[in-house]
């Protein structure tokens, strides 16, 4: 089973990358950005509690996208493999999915991390604003989603750096020339 962590900040090509890397490697894709605005659409007990938080570009509660998370692994157990896009995004959900993992025997094979500047960032997220309908593609939340994750989630590069799974991955190119470099590090690591 290969499971990997598609890590980096916001507008940083996560869920552009995934679309291939799912396929190719027919992979289990939780993206918990995804999941939650299809509960905000859906109108459901949890889209409801979100809806302000994530239009203001704050952070989900741990308890919330941990469960969701937890759901998601048992109901796909037989998979080849997962492939998580936006989680973990606290120290605290990497310790709590480690603890998952642990419960299904399964474990965490590359936390591949894609690096990108902060300009170019704000570019791409105002530029998909024009026609995305996302709430907090706007130029206040933006600023408050990287808030966020200068302060909770960069410091889960750091707890994936001494576990000795983390490799930074230029996000700055051609889509098609960062999925390469993607896979020949997956291709990489399934060998092992
Ligand atoms: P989430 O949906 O995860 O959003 P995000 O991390 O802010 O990132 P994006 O989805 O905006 O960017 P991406 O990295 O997927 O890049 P993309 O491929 O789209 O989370 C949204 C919210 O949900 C959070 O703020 C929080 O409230 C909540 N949430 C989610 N998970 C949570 C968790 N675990 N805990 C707590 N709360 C949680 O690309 C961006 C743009 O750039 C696109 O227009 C794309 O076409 C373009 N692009 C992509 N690659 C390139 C390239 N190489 N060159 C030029 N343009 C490119
Ligand atoms: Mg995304």
């Amino acid at each position: 089973m290969l499971n990997i962590i598609l890590f980096g900040p916001p507008g940083a090509g996560k869920g552009t990358q995934s679309q291939q890397l799912k396929e190719k490697y027919n992979l289990t894709y939780l993206s918990t950005g995804d999941i939650l605005r299809e509960e905000m659409a859906a109108e459901t007990e949890i889209g409801k509690k979100v809806k302000d938080i994530i239009s203001k570009g704050g952070l989900v509660s741990d308890e919330i996208v941990v469960s969701i998370i937890r759901g998601r692994v048992e109901a796909n157990q037989k998979s080849a493999g997962f492939l998580f896009d936006g989680f973990p995004r606290t120290v605290r959900q990497a310790e709590m999915l480690d603890g998952i993992m642990n419960e299904f025997s399964l474990k965490i094979n590359a936390v591949l991390s894609l690096e990108v500047p902060e300009e170019i960032l704000i570019n791409r997220m105002i530029e998909r604003g024009k026609t995305s309908g996302r709430a907090d593609d706007n130029i206040d939340s933006i600023k408050h989603r990287f808030v966020e994750y200068n302060e909770k989630t960069k410091p889960v590069l750091a707890y994936y750096e001494k576990q000795g799974n983390l490799k930074g991955i230029d996000g700055v190119g051609k889509v098609e020339d960062i999925f390469a470099t993607l896979c020949n590090e997956i291709d990489k690591i399934s060998k092992k």
